[in-house]
């Protein structure tokens, strides 16, 4: 059988057992969340051997290239020898400089990291409360321009990292783990196509970003943005959203609550084939939102989408 060495430890695995499982069961703290390589919260590196990984295209080159895998997406056949990520170790120290309520349960929060952090619009980043906590969220907040991180933590229900975040207080401090990029993002090719941005609950956030980005590059087509909420009080950037749409007429918005959505996907109608679709939100609504794409003639490979990762701490 595999013997698997890892933080101190080593211990015999079955062939060709998942990653993650064999961590979890053999007591080494893994964080995880979605086990569909979307999240990227389980990473681990591995350091001799090799792991059979279906999805090795999920990380950023470089960061395969340094041994990092995602353990929800190996399956162990042979020997390895593993470290776990560790926030004190590799991550980066930030602190609370905003916690206020967009609503009566999405909650702003804005950090400033120890040192400069590069990113892009529409990229997410694990927020680490402890060592088997970690969460990505979006970032709503645009690079070079907000001199903060901003993310907006859905804390309708209960969940481990919500909770966490609701006791912080300004100054408070908490590690950051790496940027991810997802599927969301603007591409300068795109400034004469429309755009068209589909969200659902905090979803929002990594669009929001996006969309601030397309308005300072100058995106010239209308951009079209879709907001669905549970309520109408859920539509917690509406104020931020109309102030944009009043400053750049090309931006036309939609705010549609969870009831009215069948009838809404059902009028759907696309104004040109070549527009670029982003989407972010809670599995069930990317398939509808990708359906009603694809039904009124959008291309599948003009739709990037992304996931929440956690339906029970980031749902609409
Ligand atoms: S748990 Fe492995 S990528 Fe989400």
């Amino acid at each position: 059988m595999p013997q698997l060495s890892v933080a101190g430890q080593q211990f015999e695995v079955a062939l060709g057992s998942n990653l993650l499982d064999a961590l979890k069961v053999n007591g080494i703290a893994v964080p995880s969340s979605c086990r569909a390589g979307s999240c990227q919260v389980c990473q681990v590196r591995c350091v001799a051997g090799q792991l059979h990984d279906a999805q090795p295209q999920a990380l950023p080159a470089e960061r395969y290239a340094e041994g990092w895998r995602l353990a929800c997406q190996c399956r162990v056949e042979g020997d390895v020898q593993l470290e776990v990520f560790d926030p004190e170790r590799e991550g980066m120290q930030a602190t609370v400089v905003g916690h206020d309520w967009l609503t009566s349960d999405v909650l702003r929060l804005r950090l400033l990291p120890e040192r400069v952090l590069r990113y892009q619009a529409g990229q997410h980043l694990q927020l680490c409360a402890g060592p088997e906590l970690l969460r990505p969220y979006s970032l709503a907040s645009l690079p070079n321009e907000d001199h903060w991180l901003e993310f907006h933590v859905q804390c309708r229900t209960q969940g481990a990292f919500s909770d966490f975040a609701r006791q912080l207080q300004l100054g408070s401090t908490l590690r950051l783990g790496a940027v991810q990029g997802g599927s969301l993002h603007y591409d300068p090719d795109w400034q004469s196509r429309p755009l068209l941005l589909m969200a659902s609950g905090t979803g929002l956030a990594p669009l929001y970003g996006v969309l601030r980005e397309a308005l300072r590059q100058g995106h010239t087509a209308p951009i079209r943005l879709c907001h669905v909420a549970h309520d109408t009080q859920g539509h917690y950037l509406r104020n931020d959203l109309l102030a944009l749409a009043e400053a750049h007429p090309q931006l036309a918005l939609e705010f549609v609550v969870a009831a009215e959505l069948p009838a809404f996907l059902a009028q759907f109608r696309l104004v040109e084939r070549r527009s670029i679709a982003l989407v972010c939100a809670h599995p069930v609504r990317v398939g509808a939102f990708a359906k009603c794409l694809y039904l009124a003639g959008l291309p599948r490979a003009r739709v990037f989408a992304d996931v929440f990762v956690s339906a029970n701490e980031q749902g609409e």
